[in-house]
């Protein structure tokens, strides 16, 4: 079964308490489970993979970003700064979508540049934990047409 790489950055373990009038009420395993259940239907496997450290996020890209056949990422607080996970995603020439829980450019100024924009082959943002599986649905049909 083709696999799909789903990550997630620092702080987004605490969803469902975190800032829930921003980032709602589901919690992370909500998500994940949603996400593995929507991809099963569609017979494509999904790999979870939270962490609030740069480091293993990037080793966690370079590790399973060659097997796998695409990734979703909430970059979170890395995405207006990390070059690094940026140039894992490139490395491993994945098809990749953003996904963001608030509409980032709604947000402080600090919150509205993404070093992932420009790479992705699509960006959801503002939509909540539906994103996630707007985003899953949508690289599944890129995925299926290559
Ligand atoms: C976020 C937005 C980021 O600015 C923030 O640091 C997050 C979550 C979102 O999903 O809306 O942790 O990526």
């Amino acid at each position: 079964m083709k696999e799909i790489l789903v990550v997630h950055g620092p702080n987004l373990n605490l969803l469902g308490s975190r800032e829930p009038e921003i980032y709602g009420s589901k919690t992370l395993s909500d998500i994940n489970q949603e996400l593995s259940d929507l991809a099963l239907v569609h017979h494509y496997q999904v790999k979870s993979f939270f962490s609030n450290h740069e480091g293993e996020i990037v080793d966690f890209i370079q590790d399973h970003g060659e097997a796998a056949s695409g990734l979703i990422i909430n970059p979170a607080a890395f995405t207006h700064t990390s070059v690094a996970i940026r140039d894992a995603i490139l490395a491993r020439k994945l098809a990749m979508i953003e996904v963001h829980l608030s509409n980032i450019y709604t947000r402080e100024e600090f919150r509205q540049r993404s070093y992932f924009h420009d790479i992705a082959r699509g960006v959801i943002l503002g939509l909540g934990s539906k994103g996630y599986s707007l985003a899953l649905e949508a690289l599944i049909s890129i995925l299926d047409k290559e």
